[in-house]
């Protein structure tokens, strides 16, 4: 895909194929993660890649903040737990850049795994404690995000057409409202 294609039909995916995604794939994909700038050079993010079935239905039934609100994430052949050491980045002008640099990381990510026609859907909805204890991660590291990765699935599920409907998916703010130019004009 053109680079802006891949921005412009970018979309959340909740519905995945059975399809594997082969490790070369993978690899292209984590190494769009790893060329990600950050603050200082940091490089404060860890990523968790979760295949293994068993863990992948454990995250799926007991990571949600809500009863089971992930368990479309095992449908997904890959499960990528993005994670990272506050104290190996930088606090500067009160904001936390580890939640910065990793963000970036996992959208380049996100976004390299789309030009191969893999869908992931970014996750916020998730019980840290619980995510950490199932993947035994230590107490200092805070896990930002999760996603599964995989091909979309040709039918959407209920679920996920559901959540888009809610979420309105689509719809975003028009510019005017979003930018201003010279200073705050909103
Ligand atoms: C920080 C963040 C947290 C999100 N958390 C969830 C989540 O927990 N569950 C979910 O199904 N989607 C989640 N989403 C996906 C959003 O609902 C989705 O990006 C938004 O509705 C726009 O739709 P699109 O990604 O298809 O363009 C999250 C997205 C972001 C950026």
């Amino acid at each position: 895909m053109k680079f802006l294609e891949v921005i412009q039909t970018r979309k959340s995916i909740r519905s995945f194929a059975d399809q594997e995604i082969t490790d070369e794939i993978l690899q292209k994909v984590l190494l769009a993660g790893r060329s990600a700038p950050s603050c200082q050079n940091k490089q404060c993010w860890r990523f968790i890649v979760v295949k293994t079935e068993e863990i992948k239905k454990k995250l799926s039934l007991h990571s949600g903040l809500i009863g089971t609100i992930n368990y479309f994430i095992k449908d997904a052949p890959i499960i990528i737990i993005a994670c990272a050491n506050p104290k190996r980045s930088v606090k500067l002008n009160n904001q936390e850049y580890y939640l910065v640099d990793t963000a970036i990381a996992f959208q380049q990510m996100m976004l390299t795994a789309w030009n191969f026609g893999i869908g992931s859907c970014w996750l916020a909805a998730f019980n840290e404690h619980k995510v950490k204890s199932i993947l035994s991660i230590p107490t200092e590291i805070r896990v930002v995000a999760m996603s599964p990765f995989g091909f979309p699935r040709e039918k959407e599920k209920l679920y996920a057409k559901a959540v888009s409907k809610f979420s309105g998916s689509k719809k975003r703010l028009d510019l005017e409202k979003i930018v201003s130019y010279e200073k705050w004009k909103f």
